[in-house]
């Protein structure tokens, strides 16, 4: 007997699933980048970090985002580039508490090293300028510090400090939850702000040769502020204009369910509370579709994803590793798919040790988190065109909310077979599920499981991180359908043509 069915309309295109809605996002917090990216001694070279830098390029990470978060709108980039023992010590204004041995930032870590960083392991920066302490002229500069390739001073410092040519920056948003951290603005007071930051940032675009740059503005979960802030952005002296390429929100889970305390009632409601981005989607895509007429502005959800009560300030937002939330990470990443209408990129938090991370080090070791299993095993929608999917799945009643649908997943084409990712979120039983292609006759099926001999609340070591590994599926063919067991808490991919 069949509990749930997926069916893949496979004429209707959603939209091309652009590869950075893999995206992932690292902060000066914690252990992410002093002994998560790069070497706190840092007496090497390169100062980076050889497991990490390995584990990351070959997840091929499209793009990552950088220096914050809530760091971004107090950090001065120009104290980052320079020779590393010349370069000022400053607070780290909103993480100071992090890790006892490390309140302040050396700046250690800077502009070269990060956009180095990048190159090195084949993925594009996305940097957030300083919005809220910074003034739009020290954001114009660091444009032309990374991407200008003529003879300003600016340009010829790069060049000083070791880099010739251009780094091509594309991604320069401007501002981090600017009605927050980032400056405690009013929607009107920072589309004000916006615009003047815009206005210098945005018109170097056609300067920077062959960079051209896409400006990313701050936007909320709670969406009245996106309305707010986008009558306003738009409302120029010559009529509406919107001198934004991307609207960004930030959706984190889980803030009241603490991983070792929790039971089953509790998984579900953190993955009801994972499964919201659906609608913050939506919510987010109608107002620019009603406000900004005249562009065609993406989504970005530059940070998303578990913050459980065991990340607080003072163990530098650090929690444990879990099944179940890697099970969420499915879930969203088949959001996204089926939103790639409008999603134009997405940025995990954080790329390593910090909250829902894909990589976790210890001393010299790192390791792959459930987490990180799940993007590899996603990896083929990246490039794809989704395709339209309907399910028809069993769901679990919550007193305390919505109910739980239990199957989840999306499809997807590179123009030949298809790609489906299919997700138990039933953390008590195994579900039965029936994946069908609309008018194709399936030829061949390859499917593989994550997860199935573990609990969600298993937790990843490096003793024994090799264990998460996805294994082989037995799925059986008929036709255009193919049918699946899948045990509790599972996530599969089924490679069609
Ligand atoms: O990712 C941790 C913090 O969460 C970021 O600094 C901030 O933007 C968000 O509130």
């Amino acid at each position: 007997m069949t509990d749930a069915k997926l069916t893949v309309h496979t004429d209707a295109v959603v939209g091309h699933v652009d590869p950075e809605i893999h995206g992932h996002f690292a902060e000066h917090l914690g252990r992410c980048i002093y002994d998560g990216i790069w070497r706190s001694d840092g007496d090497n070279e390169t100062g980076r970090r050889e497991g990490v830098f390995e584990l990351l390029a070959d997840l091929e990470v499209p793009v990552l985002r950088w220096p914050g978060g809530c760091f971004a709108d107090d950090y001065h980039w120009e104290d980052g580039v320079g020779p590393r023992e010349e370069r000022p010590r400053r607070r780290n204004l909103f993480w100071a508490q992090g890790p006892e041995e490390r309140p302040e930032e050396s700046n250690a870590f800077g502009t070269d090293e990060f956009l180095r960083f990048c190159e090195a392991i084949g993925t594009e920066p996305y940097l957030a300028a300083n919005v809220g302490s910074g003034d739009p002229r020290e954001a114009a500069d660091w444009v032309e510090y990374c991407n200008y390739g003529g003879d300003t001073a600016l340009a010829d410092r790069r060049r000083e400090n070791g880099r010739e040519d251009p780094y091509g920056v594309r991604y320069w948003g401007l501002g981090n939850e600017n009605w927050g951290c980032g400056g405690r603005m009013s929607p009107e007071q920072y589309a004000r702000e916006y615009r003047r930051f815009a206005t210098y940032v945005g018109t170097q675009s056609n300067q920077m040769l062959d960079h051209d740059l896409e400006l990313i503005a701050c936007g909320y979960e709670r969406h009245e502020w996106n309305r707010r802030f986008l009558e306003e952005v738009g409302n120029s002296p010559w009529g509406p204009e919107f001198p934004l390429d991307h609207l960004t929100f930030h959706h984190y889970y889980g803030r009241t369910m603490s991983v070792s305390e929790a039971d089953e009632d509790d998984f579900d409601a953190f993955l009801a509370d994972a499964l919201v981005m659906s609608e913050h989607l939506e919510t987010i895509a109608g107002a620019i579709d009603a406000v900004a007429t005249t562009r065609d502005i993406g989504v970005i959800v530059d940070e998303w994803g578990a913050w459980h009560p065991e990340a607080v300030a003072g163990n530098g937002l650090e929690q444990p590793g879990t099944v179940l939330d890697a099970l969420s990470a499915a879930a969203v990443l088949d959001i996204f798919n089926r939103h790639s209408d409008v999603v134009t990129m997405t940025n995990i938090a954080q790329t390593v040790n910090v909250l829902q991370c894909l990589v976790e080090t210890d001393g010299d070791d790192a390791w792959a988190r459930p987490t990180y299993r799940v993007y590899d095993a996603y990896a083929p929608h990246k490039d794809n065109e989704a395709i339209r999917t309907t399910i028809d799945t069993p769901t679990r009643e919550r007193s305390d909310g919505d109910d739980l649908p239990l199957v989840r997943g999306s499809a997807s084409t590179d123009g030949e077979g298809a790609f489906v990712s299919v997700t138990n979120l039933d953390c008590r039983d195994s579900r039965a599920v029936e994946v069908a292609v609309e008018g194709k006759p399936i030829e061949s099926a390859e499917a593989r499981v994550l997860f199935a001999d573990h609990d969600p609340k298993a937790t990843v070591t490096a003793d024994n991180a090799g264990e998460f590994a996805s294994e082989s599926l037995d799925v059986e063919v008929d036709g255009s359908t193919v049918s699946m067991e899948l045990p509790p808490a599972t996530v599969a991919t089924v490679d069609l043509s």
